[in-house]
């Protein structure tokens, strides 16, 4: 499967998925990174990996935020892609994309949903005094942060944790659970049912 990964920043989690599909039995190929952002830390590193990158700046748009998804999605066809992998990708879509890339687009929250959906996970999961804390991967649907789950990591919340230091151990699991989770969702074996996510073993 061709998979373009979406992002905003510093691109720890494509990182982390480009690794894996490195591996000659992974079933997705990143044949493209893309960012909204020129300045994206995670661009110079897909190309110093020879990854293809391009560039469609939201700024361009002006506000006009099916006009921004238009050209984005012109990107993603144009390439040939087949599954979307968005790894710090830092823009609400509206239904437009997320009905063109309905159960082929997925997402990673720094949360255990439906717990702590939006930003400031960490800080508002050390205000609510929750122990367990963690990461989502889920198929994205038209609203924010929600959608069939296809996999969690948790961690434990220590009593000394700070945003910061709860925000990497988190970052750890998202490491983990990315790949594995679109190793499945290439390889058919996730695949959505109704609200939520089956998954097939090798057996079948
Ligand atoms: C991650 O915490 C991810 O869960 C969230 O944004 C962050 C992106 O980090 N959606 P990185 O760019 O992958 O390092």
């Amino acid at each position: 499967k061709k998979i373009a990964i979406l992002i905003s920043g510093r691109g720890s989690n494509m990182m982390s998925l480009i690794a894996a599909a490195m591996s000659p039995d992974y079933p997705a190929e990143i044949a493209l990174v893309l960012s909204n952002k020129p300045d994206a830390g995670g661009l110079a590193k897909a190309e110093e990996l020879g990854i293809k990158t391009e560039v469609v700046d939201h700024k361009d748009y002006k506000g006009d935020r099916e006009a921004f998804e238009r050209a984005l999605n012109a990107v993603l066809k144009d390439n040939g892609i087949e599954l979307v992998v968005l790894a710090g990708f830092m823009r609400l879509l509206t239904p437009y994309l997320v009905n063109e890339w309905r159960d082929r687009m997925i997402n990673i929250h720094p949360a255990l949903l439906p717990s702590f959906k939006g930003l400031n996970t960490h800080e508002r999961a050390l205000d609510e005094g929750v122990k367990l804390h963690g990461a989502t991967v889920h198929f994205v649907s038209a609203d924010m942060d929600d959608g069939p789950i296809i996999s969690q990591g948790a961690v434990p919340v220590l009593d000394c944790d700070t945003a910061e230091s709860l925000g990497a151990r988190v970052l750890g699991i998202e490491h983990l659970i990315y790949p594995k989770a679109l190793e499945l969702v290439a390889s058919g074996k996730a695949k959505v049912k109704g609200q939520k996510v089956a998954i097939s073993g090798d057996e079948d």
